[in-house]
């Protein structure tokens, strides 16, 4: 039986695909970490990008026709469920000015995004 062994000398084609080889693995490891961290957006990056130019930075409501988010008795005293689901799908219904737009976000994002408002809006009372 023979047994592998390394060339004492590499030559110049070879060591340039094994350089080509590198950079490719770096580039899609590079590639694999952006994805993973764009997965991982913070529920308070979530917000501050997705939902306070309507909700004001401390969902107050930044225009005509949005909820009040910090009234003690507002829309956050409504079941979890309905709340996940209106930010999943959107709320579109006659009579409102602006309606608010699917998140396309997935059901655990947008609970982790509600316990982020639930905190900031108990804190701006
Ligand atoms: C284009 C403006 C707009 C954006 C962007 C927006 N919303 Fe809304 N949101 C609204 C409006 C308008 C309502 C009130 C709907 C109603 O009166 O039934 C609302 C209602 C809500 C409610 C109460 C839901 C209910 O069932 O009463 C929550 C919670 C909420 N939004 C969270 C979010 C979160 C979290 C985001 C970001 C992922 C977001 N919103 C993005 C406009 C927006």
């Amino acid at each position: 039986m023979r047994h592998f062994t390394f060339p004492d000398t590499v030559c110049p084609k070879q060591t340039m695909s094994n350089v080509g080889v590198a950079i490719l693995i770096l580039g899609l490891s590079a590639s694999i970490a952006v994805g993973v961290h764009a997965g991982e957006r913070a529920p308070e990056d979530i917000y501050t990008e997705s939902c306070a130019v309507c909700h004001g930075v401390a969902g107050e409501g930044a225009m005509p026709g949005i909820p009040d988010l910090t009234e003690p008795n507002g829309s956050l005293s409504k079941p979890e469920v309905d709340l996940v689901r209106s930010i999943v799908n959107g709320v579109e219904r006659p009579g409102l000015e602006t309606p608010m737009p699917p998140s396309g976000l997935d059901e655990n994002t947008v609970k982790a995004v509600l316990v982020y408002l639930r905190a900031m809006a108990a804190q701006s009372r």
